[in-house]
């Protein structure tokens, strides 16, 4: 149940994959009912952002476990162009893409930790946690 789980997220059937992936993770950690659905959506978003702006890259699932505390960690890499100013992609409503500009934002609020380190040329990393309430 530790390690880690990779899926490659290079068409849209893997935002999919990595949603249902993450869920059945998150509900064998113990998070409940509409936990279920924001980890879900979270972990899609990212996904998403992976093949629009990325074209490639994966999500990594795991079991965090911190002291007493159990969750969910997701990390999302890409080695995409980057963002250049990480600070405005992070607002509601901005957008290159033409789309709602909540993707980051929204991922931010539904988990617990929120992290991501961009560098423009090289590539993106997201790094999110959840812990079950307890
Ligand atoms: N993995 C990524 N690689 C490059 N740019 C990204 C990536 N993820 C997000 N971005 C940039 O951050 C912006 C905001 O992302 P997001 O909040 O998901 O909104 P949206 O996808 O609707 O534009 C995107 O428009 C894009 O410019
Ligand atoms: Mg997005």
């Amino acid at each position: 149940m530790s390690d880690p789980q990779r899926i490659a997220i290079v068409r849209d059937a893997d935002i999919v994959m990595a949603r249902q992936a993450g869920r059945e993770l998150a509900a064998l950690v113990g998070f409940k009912g509409s936990d279920l659905a924001l980890i879900a959506t979270a972990i899609s978003e990212i996904a998403r952002n992976i093949l629009v702006y990325a074209q490639r890259g994966e999500i990594e699932l795991s079991v965090a476990e911190e002291g007493e505390r159990r969750g969910i960690a997701v990390v999302a890499r890409d080695q995409g162009p980057g963002i250049a100013n990480v600070e405005q992609a992070m607002r509601d409503g901005f957008s290159t893409g033409g789309s709602l500009g909540l993707g980051l934002p929204g991922a931010r609020r539904l988990m617990d930790e929120f992290e991501i380190e961009s560098q423009v040329g090289v590539g993106t990393t997201v790094r999110m946690r959840k812990w079950v309430r307890r």
